[in-house]
């Protein structure tokens, strides 16, 4: 995972130097460099995570400059840098409520130290909370599940910077890298044949970060490489994940099908998404999966129904759909072929690229309803591995 610095320094010697440190780290990465004279330039945002400033108490307005960029949106963590320090000098520096203080030599382990401290505040897991899972499933193909997974997974990384994953677990036709237009180096293929030597940052170097945050674990590029996965494997994979409590949000693209994969997966998760479609067959899948879902003893508050592609008018009325299915729906997203098909050729969250759109207004409906969801929505573990026998995987059942 890729740490956006931006970089403030006085001297080209420095700017050099501080260049050299960020780029030698496995992670740090300079978005931006610019220099400082005695007239403190104005802030302006441009993503990073973290801000390098050469620290020099001489200047005028310098602290209260410093106090600024943390109140930026995004709340970007400050490390100062300087050249030599009194204890005076560094107390007075730590007490602008900035992360990190470094004097003269930064040494390389001290450097990686602080960027490891960074990433768990980063996470935005706080004491006693742990990983929440959602599985974002179809009760039919192209019932927009990518398209919600991956405007999901923005919104809940994008704005206050949480640790969020998405995986595409749809293994028979991976679109997430597509709808993100990611050219991925690795894939969970890599994660699986590597399962034994992994650890945090091995598992960081895996993932494919995007400018807003997001972290992807793409699927597998093939659909015969995809074949060798087991369920097995992804249980291992969200189990390691969720202990080592490196992500505030795992996201997961289940595509639409019932197999030992989704079935491990959905057992693993703490909420389910399950996109409705508002037709006569789309009710009728809907309802056998949540027959399916009852037979695997899911509680009924770990399950959220979301319509999609809704159109007014034209589609079965809410209640009716609500009356046929017995259960509430969560959120509607509305129907809008050109803004998702713009986003999706743009590659593109469409929350990124029309923020304003009414779409838009929906997905950030649906998310401050999911955040707002309990954390305790249990299951059963175990369960479907006796039930599956009853069920026709593959199938709706
Ligand atoms: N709210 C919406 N309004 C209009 N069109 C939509 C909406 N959501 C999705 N679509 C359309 O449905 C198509 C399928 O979307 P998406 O690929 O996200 O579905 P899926 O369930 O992941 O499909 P698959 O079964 O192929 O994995 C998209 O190309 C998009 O054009
Ligand atoms: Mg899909």
């Amino acid at each position: 995972m890729a740490v956006r610095f931006k970089l403030y320094y006085f001297t080209d010697e420095i700017r050099e130097y501080l260049q050299g440190v960020i780029n030698g780290s496995r992670q740090g990465v300079v978005i931006r460099s610019v220099p400082l004279t005695a007239a403190l330039p104005e802030q302006t945002n441009h993503d990073a995570d973290v801000y390098l400033v050469e620290y020099d108490e001489t200047v005028p307005g310098m602290d209260q400059w410093i106090e600024k960029i943390q109140h930026q949106q995004g709340h970007p963590a400050v490390y100062l840098y300087l050249r030599e320090a009194s204890t005076e000098t560094l107390l007075k520096a730590l007490r602008l409520g900035v992360q990190e203080c470094f004097v003269q030599q930064i040494g390389e382990e001290e450097f990686s130290k602080a960027i490891q401290r960074l990433l768990k505040i980063k996470t935005g897991l706080k004491p006693g909370e742990k990983t929440q899972i959602i599985s974002v499933l179809g009760c039919k193909g192209g019932a927009g599940v990518t398209f919600i997974a991956v405007n999901l997974a923005h919104s809940l990384a994008a704005p206050k910077k949480e640790g969020v994953l998405l995986c595409d677990l749809d293994l028979g036709a991976s679109d997430v890298s597509s709808f993100l237009d990611m050219q991925p180096k690795y894939t969970i293929m890599d994660l699986v044949e590597n399962f034994d030597k992994i650890d945090p940052q091995y598992l960081r170097d895996i993932v494919y970060s995007l400018e807003s945050g997001l972290e992807v674990l793409p699927g597998p590029p093939r659909l015969e490489e995809g074949e060798l996965l087991q369920a097995q494997h992804i249980d291992n994979i969200l189990t390691y994940i969720r202990n080592q409590s490196l992500y505030r949000w795992l996201v997961l693209d289940l595509g639409d099908h019932l197999d030992d994969i989704t079935l491990k997966a959905l057992e693993r998760s703490d909420l389910i998404v399950l996109v409705v479609l508002l037709t006569i067959p789309g009710l009728r899948d809907a309802k056998k999966i949540l027959e399916t879902f009852k037979l695997l003893e899911f509680k009924d508050d770990k399950i959220q129904l979301v319509v999609n592609s809704f159109k007014n008018g034209v589609d079965i009325k809410l209640e009716e759909g609500e009356k046929f299915l017995g259960r509430e729906f969560l959120a509607v997203l509305r129907y809008d072929h050109g803004a998702v098909v713009r986003s999706i050729n743009e590659g593109r969250p469409l929350l990124e690229s029309q923020p304003r759109h009414r779409l838009s207004g929906d997905f950030a409906a649906l998310v401050d309803k999911l955040q707002a969801e309990g954390s305790e929505n249990g299951h059963r573990p175990g369960m479907w591995a006796g039930l599956k026998r009853l069920l026709r995987l593959g199938g709706k059942s």
